[in-house]
């Protein structure tokens, strides 16, 4: 590349659904792809940056270049993050289940004859975001995290940003009909202390350079003209 303006500079992204086990067959999971996490860790790549990439179980394969770390789990997700610590900034793009079932089997759930189906218990999982946002020693200069949305976008994505305590927030539109979800595009707004920041809809790859850039202008202190 030619570009280093992120050389020196170690970046943190999560990506991918987590999956969380029922049994040792079978788990809860979400539609994430992991496409948009994918894109930002080629583009921050691209600009230099060292990335250790934090990955769950996503249809698109990780990048070159970089760091990957696989995980199944929240709560391996979250390790794996701490592992990776000190960061200069934090990419949160993981879809990560809000809930794993605490009650689930170290073997296989069998039908038991009785007609009556086994029954799920869940507890939350930890809160990726909001726990690298809250760090008192080694939080990453710059956290970003993602609001996937259907209705008041920015609204929503504005408190998420301050009841996590992100720096930014990568608002996206998911209603379906958008066909964002899954698709090759997105319709993004970027939540900074500034303000709202509506960006045009471009292919997945153009928002992960666009931010990519914002990110470097922000721990480089520095805009080019
Ligand atoms: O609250 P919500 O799931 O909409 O927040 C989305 C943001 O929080 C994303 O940046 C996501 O990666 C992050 N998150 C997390 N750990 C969780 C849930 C969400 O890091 N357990």
């Amino acid at each position: 590349p030619v570009d280093h303006r992120l050389s020196g500079k170690h970046v943190i992204v999560t990506s991918g659904p987590t999956h969380e086990p029922i049994d040792p067959v079978r788990y809860i999971a979400n539609r994430s792809s992991g496409a948009q996490g994918t894109a930002i860790a080629a583009a921050l790549r691209d600009l230099g940056a060292r990335v250790s990439f934090v990955t769950g179980p996503a249809e698109v394969p990780p990048p070159h270049g970089v760091d990957v770390i696989r995980v199944q789990t929240a709560e391996e997700m979250r390790r794996a993050v701490e592992a990776a610590l000190p960061a200069d900034a934090a990419v949160m793009a993981a879809a990560v289940a809000d809930w794993r079932v605490s009650n689930a089997n170290g073997s296989k759930i069998k039908k038991d004859g009785s007609g009556r189906p086994p029954v799920l218990e869940f507890t939350e999982n930890p809160d990726i975001l909001a726990w690298i946002g809250a760090l008192e020693a080694g939080r990453p200069e710059l956290v970003v995290g993602f609001a996937a949305e259907t209705d008041d976008v920015i609204l929503h994505a504005s408190s998420k940003r301050m009841r996590k305590r992100a720096d930014w927030i990568v608002a996206n539109d998911v209603r379906p009909e958008t066909g964002i979800m899954g698709g090759a595009e997105n319709a993004v707004t970027l939540i900074t202390h500034e303000g709202a920041e509506e960006w045009p809809r471009m292919a997945k790859s153009d928002v992960a350079i666009r931010l990519a850039e914002r990110i470097a202008d922000s721990l480089t202190g520095s805009v080019l003209f």
